[in-house]
């Protein structure tokens, strides 16, 4: 009896040390680094507020505050974006993610296409605060294309 204990207490000590030995190399046990749900939920919200935009410019009297509002949220979660892609954290690496190994291998052109946003959403957010309608819609395009030139390179095309 008291040598089944010791060897169970034996056999729990030597899981325990394996395991903490392990803990650091087995990448299928490593959870999900939190950065990555942050920058998709990051993403998700610049798509919903777009989208609101792009609803309310198809009334015939846009409600340029919501619109205002929308574009703010563009513009600041677009600037969330630079610490949101740390090496390590693509859909090559093991995660559920459409982050492509382009955006570590051209550094430079991904942080390019990242200061194009960052811009162009500036720019849309300054000509919303204006107030016309009109140039707001004419301002779609452009930002539109914003998006589409890095998921263009830097995100998995699953269309
Ligand atoms: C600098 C590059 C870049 C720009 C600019 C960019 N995106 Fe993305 N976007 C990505 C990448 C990379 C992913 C994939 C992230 C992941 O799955 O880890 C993504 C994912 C998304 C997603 C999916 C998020 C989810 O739930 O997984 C949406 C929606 C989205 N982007 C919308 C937009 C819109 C709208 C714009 C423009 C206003 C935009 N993006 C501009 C790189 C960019």
């Amino acid at each position: 009896m008291a040598l089944r204990n010791t060897g169970l207490a034996m056999a729990v000590l030597i899981a325990l040390t394996a395991c903490g030995s392990n803990g650091e190399t087995a990448s299928s046990d490593t959870p999900e680094p939190a950065v990555i749900g942050e920058r998709q939920d990051n993403f998700e919200e610049i798509g919903d507020a777009f989208r609101v935009i792009r609803g309310e410019l198809e009334n015939d009297a846009p409600d340029m505050a919501v619109i205002s509002a929308n574009a703010e949220i563009i513009n600041a979660n677009a600037m969330n974006i630079e610490g949101h892609f740390p090496p390590g954290t693509g859909m090559d690496d093991g995660y559920d993610s459409e982050a492509l190994a382009t955006i570590w291998e051209r550094p430079e052109e991904f942080a390019a296409a990242h200061e194009r946003l960052v811009s162009a959403s500036a720019a849309f957010l300054e000509t919303a605060d204006a107030g016309d309608a009109a140039a707001v819609a004419e301002g779609v395009p452009e930002l539109g294309g914003a998006c589409k030139n890095c998921h263009d390179t830097f995100r998995l095309d699953d269309e």
